[in-house]
């Protein structure tokens, strides 16, 4: 696991996964972000283990708790991270002994414990929103030795009783940083972040705290968390859009030689993410091979569809509303494309004493620019 840098090897070796792992685990999918069907220790003891040495996400969760039972649940509310993601992200967190930190997120308490045992139990607070995980977690990092705070709360708005903080270690992804939580990391201190745009696409943000209140740093990597529980988004249905109609009710047609496939991986779905405001897609796929990228906006003023088709040269397209969403998403594309197709760790994030995230390429000078 080339993650684990060598001072994370003691923590690792001391603080085994599984003494963080329920008896039921939905283990994540090799490729892809999906989940397999469960295991369950007290009837494939080696299968679970074999689930808990693997470098996969373990869902532990699904639905805020309200799932129940061995079949898989809609959203997952919870997991025991990859490893190799868990430890990329505690080497991002540059860590100094005596460190004071705040992890958000305690979920399983697997990392709570790792940072425990780092850099003592006393340095460490941890804030989950969900009383059983956080109750479930408290009891493991006890059995396991370990007495960081755990405490019950919105992460977002940090843990301001214990603050300042050398470190702030975010587990669940963000759209919005909290300005909570960079008033209570000392200047010089540092934040480890997934951010995810609405577009879709996440990366591993590190910011470092200046003395005027501002936050920046690069991207180190991609990720794919469950979203912050306070910044998830309620999406309309489509026949919100059409105002009652069938699609494509007044949907103004026109043609494109930008394939859908184009923009739907996570690193272009990122980029585009960061220059376009509250557009999000959906594919609506077909038996044939076929799919329909769909394209709407949080406003619920507008919407677009692209019809894939394999093989294809040209793409069916219909748009509705003030904005042309698939004008947008190409634009973002063609910028993206223009720049030789940066990776995550090319961009990075502003956020400034006001609160105000801004995206850049390369350094703080070069905006990310918006479309839209
Ligand atoms: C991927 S899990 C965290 C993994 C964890 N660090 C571990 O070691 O097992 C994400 C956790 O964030 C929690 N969460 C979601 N929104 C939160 C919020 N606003 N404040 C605190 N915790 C939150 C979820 O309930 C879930 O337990």
């Amino acid at each position: 696991m080339g993650a684990l840098t060598t001072d994370w090897l003691p923590a690792f070796k001391a603080v085994p996964r599984e003494l963080f792992v329920p008896d039921v685990v939905w283990p994540g999918q090799a490729a892809g972000t999906g989940q397999e069907d469960s295991v369950d220790r007290r009837t494939d003891p080696d299968g679970w283990r074999r689930a808990v040495y693997a470098d996969v996400s373990l869902t532990t969760q699904w639905d805020d708790g309200e799932h129940s039972g061995a079949g898989k649940g809609r959203v997952p509310t919870c997991s025991n991270s990859q490893p190799s993601m868990v430890f990329s992200m505690l080497a991002a967190l540059d860590v100094e002994p005596e460190s004071r930190v705040l992890e958000v997120g305690t979920g399983t308490g697997w990392n709570a414990a790792l940072l425990s045992q780092r850099l003592g139990s006393s340095n460490v607070v941890t804030v989950e929103v969900d009383a059983d995980n956080a109750a479930t977690a408290r009891a493991r990092l006890g059995a396991a030795g370990y007495s960081p705070m755990a405490v019950v709360g919105d992460g977002a708005e940090g843990w301001k009783p214990s603050a300042p903080y050398d470190r702030v270690l975010i587990t669940a992804s963000l759209r919005r940083i909290p300005r909570a939580i960079v008033d209570q990391v000392r200047p010089g201190g540092i934040i480890v972040s997934p951010y995810a745009t609405e577009y879709g696409g996440e990366g591993v943000v590190r910011l470092t705290v200046r003395e005027d209140g501002s936050a920046s740093g690069p991207f180190v990597g991609s990720s794919a968390f469950m979203r912050l529980r306070q910044q998830r988004t309620q999406r309309k249905h489509v026949r919100e859009y059409l105002g009652g109609k069938p699609w494509p009710a007044d949907g103004v047609r026109s043609v494109t030689s930008t394939s859908p496939d184009d923009v739907g991986d996570w690193l272009p779905m990122f980029a585009i993410g960061l220059q376009t405001a509250g557009v999000f897609p959906w594919a609506e796929e077909y038996d044939d091979g076929s799919y329909t990228l769909w394209l709407r906006d949080t406003a619920v003023t507008s919407w677009a569809t692209v019809d894939y088709e394999p093989g294809a040269a040209e793409y069916e397209v219909y748009q509705s509303g003030p904005r042309n969403l698939w004008e947008e998403v190409r634009a973002a594309h063609r910028w993206w494309d223009g720049q030789g197709r940066p990776g995550f760790e090319r961009f990075g994030l502003t956020v400034t004493a006001d609160g105000q995230a801004s995206a850049w390429l390369d350094a703080p000078e070069h905006p990310v620019p918006s479309v839209g």
